[in-house]
């Protein structure tokens, strides 16, 4: 399972490298022109913060014009996954690009169909948006299990990367579908790791532990010792 952080802050990704766990960077237009910055040398500093993939898609609106750009973004480091719109010139530069050494993913996927067609183009992801589903009344989950589904019973070698991921649910509901990864806002990544009553047991373990310690001391009188990690010797 892949794991991505969404963001082209550099900040975030920085952060997201220091993780040791995260597999790589996902950017996207509006994420890139918050930034207020030119596209190349951002995504080459991206790509110089992370050993993993930085995932940047092009703008433009044919496929001539976007095989240059995906061409261009490939030559900036050789970790860039180039990102196509879902979109007949997006299906057209994905074809062009298979085979060429670019690697590929196909955003914006929202239905079944989509991901078959992009997958016949050749793409090695595609991305459906499983918050935005929901925010129209789809079923994220089920629909994305569905193209997960048909993509294996087709033998069409395309992962699914999830987008839009808003909470520990999305993980839980499609992690168990076969999904190849995940991308998310770093926020949303480190709101997984915690659970109340994992807090309460570490809270319990060391309160428990600081007893044994205190009472280790007290009945050892004066030989009782700790080593470092507070074990007692007494
Ligand atoms: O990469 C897509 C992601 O940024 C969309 O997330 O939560 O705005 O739907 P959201």
């Amino acid at each position: 399972m892949k794991l991505y952080v969404d963001t082209a802050d550099l900040g975030e990704a920085r952060r997201a490298a220091e993780l040791g766990f995260v597999d790589g960077i996902t950017t996207n237009p509006s994420l890139v022109a918050r930034q207020r910055t030119a596209l190349e040398p951002l995504v080459r500093e991206l790509a110089a913060i992370l050993d993993g993939d930085v995932w940047c898609q092009v703008v433009s609106a044919d496929a001539p014009a976007m095989v240059a750009e995906a061409r261009a973004m490939h030559g900036w480091a050789a970790n860039v996954v180039v990102k196509l719109p879902m979109s007949l010139e997006g299906l057209r530069a994905a074809a062009r690009l298979a085979d060429t050494g670019v690697r590929t993913n196909m955003t914006l996927v929202y239905s079944v169909p989509q991901a078959l067609l992009a997958a016949k183009a050749g793409v090695a992801w595609i991305s459906p948006y499983v918050g935005r589903m929901e925010d129209t009344g789809i079923s994220g989950a089920n629909v994305i299990g569905e193209m997960v589904d048909a993509l294996a019973a087709q033998g069409l070698p395309t992962r699914v990367l999830v987008a839009s991921v808003r909470g520990p649910r999305h993980l839980a509901q499609l992690a168990r579908r076969g999904v190849g990864g995940f991308t998310m806002p770093l926020e949303v990544l480190l709101g997984l790791v915690g659970h109340p009553m994992t807090d309460r047991g570490q809270e319990q373990f060391l309160a428990d532990w600081e007893r044994a310690v205190f009472d280790g001391r007290s009945q050892g009188a004066t030989e009782a010792t700790t080593d470092q990690t507070g074990r007692v010797d007494a």
